[in-house]
């Protein structure tokens, strides 16, 4: 009866221990989709569309997008390291600059080598896409 409850207790000690060890070692983990400020709302959250439409009329939009897509690949230490122009990289982007916006919205939406059509954003208008190569643009 006694060993029954020693083991439980270790039992339960590994599995707190487990838990506080995952949430520190992902304590800098992106965490997905950006709300916008004021229409913060969970239950957005899982219905990209909603998300988009919420996006409407805000002067950050493309600092929004960017934060919840772009920033995967296109962040100054970008989670998924494909060599993407970084946000900030002011060589790299003013010579994209001079292609043109809708060279590059074109691109975007294509799909270009390693990324993905729309950088994965597909519930993202153009203009709201746009507004993210802008903002990336613009981030020097
Ligand atoms: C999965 C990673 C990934 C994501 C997410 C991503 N990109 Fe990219 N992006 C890349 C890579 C890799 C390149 C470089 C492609 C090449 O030229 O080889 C690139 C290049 C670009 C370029 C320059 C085109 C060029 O010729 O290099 C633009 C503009 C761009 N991305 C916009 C965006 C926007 C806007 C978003 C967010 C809505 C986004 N990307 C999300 C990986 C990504």
């Amino acid at each position: 009866m006694k060993n029954k409850w020693v083991w439980a207790m270790i039992f339960l000690l590994a599995a707190v221990l487990g838990v506080i060890v995952s949430l520190w070692s992902h304590r800098n983990d992106f965490d997905g989709r950006e709300l916008p400020s004021g229409a913060a709302n969970m239950r957005t959250y899982h219905y990209p569309a909603q998300w988009s439409k919420q996006l409407k009329g805000r002067k950050d939009v493309g600092r929004i997008v960017f934060r919840s897509y772009c920033i995967t690949c296109h962040g100054r230490t970008p989670k998924i390291p494909l060599s993407a122009p970084r946000i900030g990289d002011r060589r790299v982007w003013s010579g994209l600059e001079r292609l043109g916006i809708d060279k590059l919205l074109a691109m975007t939406i294509q799909g270009v080598a390693a990324m993905p059509a729309r950088g994965g954003c597909f519930e993202c208008s153009d203009d709201q896409l746009k507004s993210a190569i802008q903002y990336m643009i613009k981030a020097r």
